[in-house]
């Protein structure tokens, strides 16, 4: 017995990153009979291929809640997202709050929670870059010691938290659910068409992306990866759905030219997860600094090379295909790998496509020990 009526639990989303980790357990709680999950959309990321074409490939509903706040500095964005959760947790209290990942909105929410008593869990707790001129880091610290439940990916997530201080009875290791998000969608990953769309041979291209504010919001170091990435498709073809982030940032630098030039390298839109995971599935190399798609290539076991002096996920170098690089090194550790000079991974234990499910599990045990 829980509750003669069902437990409203709020999912937050706010950024591409959060939709895919929020789908899976969206879908996962709304097959249990004791809950009733309801997403929160924070506007964040607003353009569709941002944002809509991720509900759509996930099947998920409108949200219940938009909050429209959309683009600003990190204290207007924390800030307004505060304000206008506030508002909708007073009208309408959920039982549990979920925060995922590392975003502005993650933090904001986390603290307007706590001090209105209601519960945080917080999917994937833990991570550390250790690098706190990130400001993703400042958001897992905040999220992590507000959260009263910590769901983890990964062993070195949890000797973090154990570090800090958190009692061990808040945190659950569940696994990584982007594997949960790439096993809901394989079917329709395995059919796409994107790479026939293109010409593209199956392991005759590499996927770039680049987004993080260190690397893309300083016009040396951006000009470094660029010129960088031209002498890569020399060698390989290069296909680069640009953020739009770093769009703005090439624009304002005068960068774009140089690289529109590049006759091998291919300049997208943001592309949406199944056609992204398509092309990232038959990559022969993929050159990034996103956190999410360091995990994945660990799980499709491609070579990653990532333009970071650090990283939150260490598991996909130590484990899996993952490899930090400088900028100035891109082209001679891409040569590297292209020559077969790379590390083949495993999946780390518990990236299996059942995360959700653990999730899910849990939070019903501790949904009737609070009873
Ligand atoms: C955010 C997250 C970052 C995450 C990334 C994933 C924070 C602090 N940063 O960074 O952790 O890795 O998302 O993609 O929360 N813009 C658009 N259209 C959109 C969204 C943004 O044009 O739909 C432009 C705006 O000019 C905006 C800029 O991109 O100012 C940056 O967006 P913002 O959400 O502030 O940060 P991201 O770099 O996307
Ligand atoms: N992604 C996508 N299309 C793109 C780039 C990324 O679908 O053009 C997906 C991919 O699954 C990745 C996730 O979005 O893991 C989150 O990526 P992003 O790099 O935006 O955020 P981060 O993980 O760095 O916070």
């Amino acid at each position: 017995m829980i509750k003669p009526e069902l437990l409203t639990i709020h999912l937050i989303a706010a950024a591409r990153p959060n939709f895919m980790k929020v789908a899976p357990l969206f879908h996962a709680l709304s097959a249990e009979d004791w809950c009733r999950p309801l997403i929160i959309h924070t506007g964040q990321h607003y353009d569709a291929n941002m944002s809509d074409d991720f509900f759509r490939d996930f099947n998920l509903p409108e949200p219940a809640y938009h909050l429209g706040i959309g683009s600003g500095s990190h204290a207007e964005q924390t800030g307004n997202v505060m304000i206008a959760y506030e508002k909708i947790c007073l009208k309408s209290r959920p039982d549990w709050l979920v925060v995922v990942g590392d975003v502005n909105p993650t933090a904001a929410c986390s603290m307007t929670a706590a001090k209105l008593g209601i519960p945080i869990v917080h999917l994937e707790a833990g991570l550390r870059s250790g690098d706190r001129g990130m400001p993703e880091e400042i958001n897992r610290l905040v999220t992590d010691v507000l959260a009263d439940v910590l769901w983890t990916p990964s062993p070195d997530a949890d000797k973090n938290l154990a570090r800090e201080g958190i009692s061990q009875e808040k945190i659950t290791r569940i696994g990584n659910i982007m594997m949960d998000s790439f096993e809901l969608l394989k079917p329709q990953i395995e059919a796409d068409k994107t790479l026939e769309k293109y010409g593209y041979k199956k392991h005759s291209y590499g996927v770039v992306t680049f987004h993080r504010p260190s690397n893309v919001d300083h016009m040396k170091v951006l000009a470094t990866i660029i010129d960088q990435l031209c002498h890569v498709s020399e060698m390989i073809q290069l296909i680069f759905p640009i953020h739009p982030r770093t769009r703005q940032r090439l624009n304002e630098f005068g960068l774009m030219e140089r690289l529109a030039a590049a006759p091998n390298i291919r300049l997208l839109e943001p592309v949406s997860y199944i056609p992204f995971m398509a092309l990232v599935k038959s990559a022969k190399l993929i050159l990034t600094d996103s956190g999410g798609v360091q995990e994945e290539t660990t799980y499709l076991d491609i070579p990653c090379l990532t333009v970071r002096p650090n990283t939150e996920r260490p598991i996909t170098v130590t484990e899996g295909t993952n490899k930090l690089v400088k900028p100035e090194a891109v082209v001679t550790e891409a040569q590297k790998a292209l020559s077969g000079d790379w590390q083949r991974g495993k999946k780390p234990d518990l990236w299996d496509g059942q995360a959700a499910k653990r999730a899910a599990r849990d939070l019903k045990r501790r949904s009737l020990a609070a009873q």
